[in-house]
């Protein structure tokens, strides 16, 4: 499937549609519908339960989308947080200029300044996409949204362009508050919001979208010191090196996270280990590992803040594209929000009775909708007889569908399934169409288990239950319907 093919089941299957159609689109934005809003929070709250609740290392915290416009000051994104625009002479359309160049020459873009840019398009004779007419020279754009609070014409705010900087400047707030020693995590997920120049495929560059981001914090000189380095270190991965791109190459190599770390792949150890364990949380959620890569930016690209930043990359149809960003963000933000807040935000430890600026060894950085795309892209599988979405059963919007064989006479005793399935599991319930067509429409949004309900079930208390990846089914006594899905879902059992 293309991606145009995943967005028509996607609106279809009321999985995502663009926001408010009924009046035109806007490119950039779109919404969840009734499947998709459970699957998102599905994706979140694994996401949460993996690395917050089940973690005695990392905390938590929720913050809001408008903060003192300072912020965006001190983190430099007023300053930097720029991309490449174009803009055509004739139509006055205006273009990702990076994008435009790529798409017209197949050459790498990433790190190029504006007059390289510039100078491509006038080498490489490269006119406007729609009208063909001539590009002007290529300037930066700030990608943040603006905003105005209260009634104070002049009074700006920006909506935040990552959910980091929340955590930057709360961190003061929740080491008052919360009792953690380095090396810790503070975790995230929210709303950002980016200005994309041309937002595109799909929900993959969004202008409203939503992080996963999680700050962890060492001692400078502790960077190194990651106690379960070695429970990771030999797991094996496909990686592009920085240092290959820089010599136009663009195979990866396997190797294990040892070899990466001693070829400087990794800034340092704690981003060794938080890429093979988010790699690993990608596998064990059932993508496929020859999909997966791990590419290292090369110097060049690095965001201004960045010591060395990996990404986790899936092969989409239009090629291998950024899931999850993994950068060495140094001291840099919080020596930036102290200076400029003028508050101290040094960690002071009793043992030494020293005090520093607290080091981000990693922070990574997961977007919600690559996430679910990389999901989708993975699961949807074109079998001859039907459309199948073979996603892990603890991520699936709904876990059970209930069906009365023939609604007249059986419905009450279906309705007392449900009413049962759905006290424990997200459960739908459906009598329309054939039994054949309800385990199509229930196959094609990744529902793991279909309990059928018929004559039998009336005189015995059981119930046919069919398995959506192998379509198997077997009778099973409503009493032991609970504890029999809860271990499907548990062991992954489809
Ligand atoms: N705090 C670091 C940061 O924001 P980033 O690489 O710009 O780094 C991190 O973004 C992740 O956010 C990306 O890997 C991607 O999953 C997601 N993301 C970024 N821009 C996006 C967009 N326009 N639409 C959808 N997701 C986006």
């Amino acid at each position: 499937m293309n991606i145009e093919e995943v967005a028509s089941y996607c609106k279809r299957r009321g999985i995502i549609f663009p926001t408010s159609e009924i009046y035109g689109q806007v490119p950039g934005f779109y919404d969840y519908g009734p499947v998709g809003v459970e699957l998102s929070r599905n994706l979140k709250n694994y996401w949460w339960k993996t690395f917050v609740q089940d973690r005695d290392d990392i905390i938590g915290i929720d913050g809001s989308i408008i903060t003192n416009p300072l912020v965006w000051k001190a983190s430099g994104h007023v300053d930097s947080f720029v991309d490449p625009l174009t803009e055509c002479k004739k139509c006055k359309k205006r273009f990702r200029a990076d994008h435009i160049v790529e798409e017209k020459t197949g050459k790498q873009t990433d790190g190029l300044k504006n007059e390289q840019l510039s100078e491509l398009i006038i080498n490489e004779k490269i006119k406007c996409p729609d009208c063909k007419g001539d590009l002007g020279a290529v300037k930066s754009f700030n990608q943040m949204f603006c905003t105005n609070v209260g009634p104070v014409e002049g009074n700006i705010a920006y909506l935040r362009p990552e959910t980091a900087q929340s955590i930057f400047a709360d961190y003061k707030s929740v080491m008052d508050s919360a009792r953690v020693k380095p090396p810790f995590g503070i975790a995230q997920i929210g709303k950002a919001f980016r200005n994309e120049i041309s937002p595109r495929n799909f929900i993959f560059r969004k202008r409203e979208f939503e992080q996963m981001e999680i700050e962890f914090f060492t001692k400078a000189d502790k960077k190194n010191d990651c106690l379960d380095y070695d429970k990771i270190s030999n797991l094996r991965l496909k990686i592009l090196s920085g240092e290959k791109q820089e010599k136009g190459l663009s195979d990866a190599e396997e190797m294990s996270i040892k070899t990466a770390f001693e070829k400087k792949i990794f800034s340092n150890k704690w981003h060794a280990y938080w890429t093979a364990t988010f790699y690993q949380w990608f596998l064990d959620l059932g993508i496929d590992a020859n999909k997966l890569r791990i590419r290292q930016h090369m110097k060049s690209e690095l965001s201004f803040y960045s010591a060395g930043t990996v990404d986790i990359e899936y092969e989409f149809p239009m090629g291998f594209k950024e899931v999850q960003g993994i950068a060495d963000r140094t001291t840099y933000d919080l020596t930036q929000h102290q200076n400029l807040s003028k508050q101290n935000l040094e960690y002071f430890d009793e043992e030494t009775k020293t005090k520093e600026i607290l080091y981000v060894a990693t922070e990574p950085s997961l977007g919600v909708e690559r996430l679910l795309l990389l999901v989708l892209f993975n699961g949807l599988k074109e079998e001859p007889e039907r459309l199948v979405l073979k996603i892990h059963p603890k991520i699936a919007p709904y876990k059970i569908a209930v069906f009365p064989l023939i609604k007249k006479d059986l419905e009450p005793k279906a309705r007392e399934v449900y009413n049962l399935m759905k006290e424990e599991f997200s459960s739908f319930y459906d009598e329309a169409g054939s039994i054949g067509k309800r385990y199509r429409r229930q196959d094609e949004i990744g529902t793991p288990y279909c309990l059928t309900v018929d004559y039998d079930t009336l005189k015995d208390e059981s119930v046919t239950l069919r398995m959506r990846d192998s379509m198997k089914q077997e009778r099973i006594k409503i009493s032991e319907l609970i504890p029999k899905i809860k271990e499907a879902i548990k062991k992954g059992l489809v």
